[in-house]
């Protein structure tokens, strides 16, 4: 193996550039050429790509988002799309490629490898919906944003009796809503997996009032349903006013925390040894502190990561 590529797609995540590091430093360690594909699978099937350097990734470790780039490709779930990527990668001399992304792009991944390429996958999305790793990639920062902003939100909550709903990332996944409430001391997650009832809200809404309390925080996952639509509905059933705050992409900003910069780097530097141990079709993740490989095919096929019951269990310990 004389050539890999590294591409980064879908959402980006804090963390990715760290591990577009590890994987281009490791390569070159080895002996390898390491070609860095700007904007995801669209800068593949448009030929976006340059040899990189040492310097190519210096003073990237600490800055969110990539800096390859990433893109949402529709042209990627097309078989005549996936056939161009590939022949692309032929045509560059390119023996194996890792992609760094959430579900959709390592979907791509293993569609190239149908098309002949040796492909490694790093799970890389804030939502935490990747199954067969414990974390993936921009989970950690993109809570410790989330905490941080709840924490500002209470300060000022408190201030003034006041209730906020807050909106948290994950499109059918409640891993990080659920996961800052408990890091954050919220009074309700609500969360696409288990379902919620609002009449329980405003019970404890009312309750919460009628004891003195000052603040009230509620986290909603986007995919159970809307801060907006909450609060109406808060609104309408007990005449109650809430604030709400909707964190949309901030979450996934700013530079990486040190466990993101850590796993990035550690997954980068994995999926190379992979790839020159002849592994292919493989996802890198993370189980139990240690790195594990795992088919790309088994990681799509099994869906979606459930939801941990022991955090279930926690967040009702804990009164959630
Ligand atoms: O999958 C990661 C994610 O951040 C989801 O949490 C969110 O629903 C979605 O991406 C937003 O996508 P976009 O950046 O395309 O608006």
């Amino acid at each position: 193996m004389k050539r890999i590529a590294v591409l980064t797609s879908g959402g980006d995540c804090s963390g990715m550039n760290a591990a577009i590091r590890a994987v281009a430093r490791s390569a070159m360690q080895s002996g390898l050429e390491i070609v860095g594909i700007n904007k995801g699978y669209k800068g593949l099937i448009d030929r976006n790509y340059f040899l990189m350097s040492t310097r190519s990734v210096s003073n990237v470790l600490q800055r969110g988002g990539t800096f390859l780039q990433s893109a949402r490709c529709k042209e990627m779930m097309e078989e005549a799309g996936q056939r161009l990527a590939a022949e692309n990668l032929k045509g560059m001399g390119i023996e194996g490629l890792v992609v760094i992304g959430g579900d959709g792009s390592l979907r791509g991944a293993v569609a190239l490898q149908r098309q002949g390429i040796r492909v490694l996958g790093i799970p890389a999305s804030i939502d935490n919906d990747i199954p067969f790793t414990d974390m993936s990639l921009g989970v950690d920062t993109a809570l410790n944003n989330i905490v941080y902003a709840v924490d500002c939100l209470k300060d000022t909550a408190s201030s003034h009796d006041r209730a906020f709903i807050v909106e948290v990332m994950g499109r059918d996944c409640g891993y990080l809503t659920l996961a800052a409430s408990i890091a954050c001391g919220a009074e309700h997650a609500v969360i696409p997996e288990t379902g919620f009832s609002i009449d329980a809200i405003c019970e404890n809404l009312r309750k919460r009032y009628r004891e003195g309390r000052d603040n009230s925080i509620i986290m909603v996952a986007e995919g159970a349903i809307s801060a907006q639509s909450l609060s109406e509905q808060i609104k309408d059933r007990i005449g109650f006013e809430s604030r709400i705050m909707v964190l949309g992409h901030y979450q996934r900003g700013g530079s990486p925390s040190t466990f993101d910069r850590l796993l990035g780097s550690r997954f980068g530097q994995g999926a190379v040894e992979a790839l020159l141990k002849g592994e292919t079709g493989k996802m890198i993740g993370l189980a139990s502190a240690r790195l594990q490989l795992t088919d790309l095919e088994k990681v799509l096929e099994t869906g979606m990561r459930p939801i941990d019951q022991t955090m279930i269990r926690l967040s009702q310990a804990l009164d959630i």
